[in-house]
């Protein structure tokens, strides 16, 4: 498989130690799904944000990011804005905050159209309509003319969607997409997502190990600004090595077991950023950590790779 996005010791630093992204590696292929995962604070936002230039004016972002040939990492404005939407691009958890409320819905679509493609105003509109067509909404040319609280949250997803795909990118970002979403439109803006990028990157952030399972070819595990595991999501679901893993799949049910009551949550809190970190960020809520703990582990295996001194090496169920 062609490797279309490569990360390498991405950091994003808040100045006076506050290091929120602490040396990130990501890989993503043409046509492949990397999820993204991690309880919240970990840093999962400020990396893809990194990613298009869009972190914010106090974070001193460091490292590679090479999409195809071009590295994203220090590019000036003017650049960053061509790159977005033509080669990147990024859905956000609250379609309102990405929408104008007071524009219609075909006309935002067309507006967009307008910086990526030479298009007339007509044709835009046009296409726009197609577009809406092409991510399921019925009705498309009565919808194109409503406005964004005239759509379902659901609706309003594919439109961003339709949006974010419409300069064709190489790499699609989703920050959460589906969370403010109900299960069953859930799963119907995933499987859409999964037939869109099947020629695209997609780098999909989540905390949810469920979602991760219905979309995810790899996954890459977050906890406290670094990667602690990656793997096929075969390897990371099934047999987690790192406690941290195993730990946030003990917190979802499992489909092959009974419900077994109350869901266990991880004790502990994530470090604050800027938090003094010496050895294995995980070990103060570790059942495994021991004195080795001390000095922090490198990712480490081969394919499957986990950054702990005591990985797990059973299944998923004997783990947890
Ligand atoms: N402007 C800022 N100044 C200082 N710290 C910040 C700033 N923005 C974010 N942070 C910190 O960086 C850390 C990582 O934030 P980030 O938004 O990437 O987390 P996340 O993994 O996406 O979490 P969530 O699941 O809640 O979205 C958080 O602890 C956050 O408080
Ligand atoms: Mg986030």
């Amino acid at each position: 498989m062609t490797e279309l996005l490569r990360v390498r010791d991405l950091r994003v630093d808040f100045g006076a130690g506050r290091e929120a992204v602490r040396g990130v590696d990501l890989s993503i292929g043409r046509g492949e799904t990397l999820a993204v995962v991690g309880e919240s604070g970990c840093g999962k936002s400020l990396t893809a944000l990194a990613l298009l230039g869009l972190t914010p004016p106090a974070a001193r972002v460091s490292g590679s990011a090479k999409l195809a040939d071009t590295e994203l990492i220090g590019r000036g404005d003017r650049e960053l804005r061509r790159i977005r939407g033509d080669r990147v691009s990024m859905i956000f958890q609250d379609p309102m905050s990405s929408l104008n409320p007071t524009t219609k819905i075909g006309t935002q679509i067309a507006e967009v159209l307008a910086i990526h493609t030479s298009m007339s105003r007509s044709a835009r509109l046009r296409r726009a309509v197609e577009l809406m067509e092409s991510v399921g909404i019925t009705d498309a040319a009565a919808r194109a003319r409503q406005l964004p609280h005239e759509l379902s949250g659901g609706m309003r997803q594919r439109v961003m969607i339709s949006i974010a795909l419409a300069g064709a990118p190489d790499l699609l970002i989703a920050d959460e997409p589906t969370t403010a979403l109900d299960v069953t439109v859930q799963a119907q803006v995933l499987a859409l997502l999964r037939e869109r990028t099947r020629d695209t990157a997609l780098l999909f952030i989540t905390h949810d190990m469920g979602v991760v399972a219905e979309i995810a070819d790899r996954v890459a595990v977050m906890y406290a600004g670094r990667v602690v595991e990656t793997g096929t999501a075969r390897e990371v679901l099934e047999s987690p090595r790192h406690p941290y893993t195993a730990a946030l799949l003990r917190s979802v049910p499992d489909p092959d077991r009974p419900p077994t009551g109350d869901l266990p949550t991880i004790p502990g809190q994530v470090p604050a950023v800027g938090e003094r970190i010496e050895g294995c960020a995980f070990r103060s809520r570790c059942a495994r950590a021991d004195d080795e703990c001390g000095t922090a582990p490198e990712l480490s295996g081969d394919g499957h790779v986990a950054a702990c001194w005591h990985p797990h090496t059973g299944t998923r169920t004997e783990v947890a």
